[in-house]
């Protein structure tokens, strides 16, 4: 695979001063490749941050068929910039790709994108305290075709979006979530375990009903029952009763997070006993009113670790003070985010070497460097 070109722009963006928060500004390059059924992958390439011209038949603009990711590049102690796992989010990018019929971008093209990307643009990292370079790869399907059909043709883009806390000010200082008993975020057999936008749009009328009731989000329950703990907004979700730690099981309708499965593998090497199981809303009652219920927080790559102090309904809430295992955790995944503990499962991917020049370099169109892996 050839990156051809590397160009820089020549009008750079100023930079965000103050404070970042979650997506609201984004570096100067974008990462592009195309797919049709001929060729494959081509054209992989950076170039100045534009807007896309698409047509308005794309099926992604009518049936939303696209798919993405987050990830976030952290500084570590050492200066370098390294990627938290990124070959898991490679595999359940191509896990999306598959259950939305589009073609899979190969591990190899995903990890050396987001790697060049990053390096390309790591003037953008954020320096304050809590700060990471966000990822976000998506593929779009760009035929122009009103039938329902896989599309034919789609576009790899990767943009990078420096940024702080999701919710700003939450991340200490806990969320309140709202049980939502009507609204679900997606049904087994739908497309709730793939990360695609369908799933958030989902989820919107509910989260704007939660804040108009002064909650911050949701806590999702199951389609059929409505009675099953599933997510917590756009997050995994945790609950720690007595000395232990439930989480949903993966079933189809709970996308795999990485920051819940490094969680579980962390909970697990500490000892802590740790259950995949299906949560009843009854049982967290239940254990709430035994003065068992702990604590509980959400995980995911944007939100990182955040607490959730209280759950409300139509007529009551519970309220929890406890941080202690979700403080630890962030505790754990920040050292390793940060190089400050030793990386002994390979989750950090440093993007620091410099691209090759490409051997063959195809006729350069727009000039610029290219790289090849
Ligand atoms: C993430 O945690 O990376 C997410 O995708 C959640 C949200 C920003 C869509």
């Amino acid at each position: 695979m050839v990156i051809h070109p590397i160009e820089r722009t020549t009008t750079p963006s100023a930079k965000p001063v103050g404070p970042v928060g979650f997506g609201r500004f984004f570096t100067d390059h974008l990462y592009l490749a195309e797919h049709d059924a001929q060729r494959g992958w081509h054209g992989d390439r950076i170039v100045p941050r534009h807007t896309m011209p698409m047509d308005l038949a794309a099926g992604v603009l009518h049936y939303g068929l696209s798919i993405f990711e987050g990830m976030k590049a952290h500084r570590g102690v050492d200066g370098k910039l390294r990627i938290f796992r990124p070959d898991a989010h490679a595999r359940r990018f191509a896990q999306s790709a598959a259950r939305l019929c589009m073609p899979e971008v190969d591990q190899a093209r995903f990890l050396e994108s987001i790697r060049a990307l990053v390096h390309h643009d790591a003037d953008w990292y954020p320096e304050a305290q809590g700060g990471a370079l966000y990822i976000r790869p998506l593929v779009l399907a760009t035929e122009p075709f009103l039938g329902v059909r896989a599309s034919s043709e789609h576009l790899y883009a990767v943009m990078l979006s420096p940024v702080a806390s999701y919710f700003a000010g939450k991340d200490q200082g806990g969320l309140k979530l709202w049980l939502e008993r009507e609204h679900t975020r997606a049904a087994k057999g739908g497309l709730g375990s793939a990360k695609t936008g369908a799933n958030y749009a989902a989820s919107l009328l509910a989260a704007r009903r939660a804040q108009a009731q002064g909650y911050d989000q949701v806590l999702w329950m199951d389609a059929n029952e409505h009675r099953w703990i599933e997510e917590a907004g756009t997050m995994n979700v945790f609950v720690r009763i007595g000395d232990r730690v439930i989480t949903p099981p993966l079933g189809g309708s709970i996308l795999a997070g990485v920051t819940r499965d490094s969680c579980l593998t962390l909970l697990r090497s500490w000892g802590v006993p740790v259950e995949e199981r299906p949560l009843s809303i009854d049982e967290l009652a239940a254990a709430e009113s035994r003065g068992e219920l702990q604590e509980i927080w959400g995980t995911g790559t944007a939100a990182v670790m955040t607490p959730v102090d209280r759950l409300g309904w139509e007529n009551g809430h519970i309220d929890t003070k406890s941080r202690e295992m979700s403080s630890r955790l962030r505790v754990a995944l920040e050292d390793i985010f940060a190089g400050r503990a030793t990386d002994t499962r390979g989750w950090m991917m440093g993007v620091e070497h410099e691209t090759a020049p490409s051997p063959t370099p195809p006729a350069p169109s727009r000039g610029g460097a290219s790289a090849s892996i």
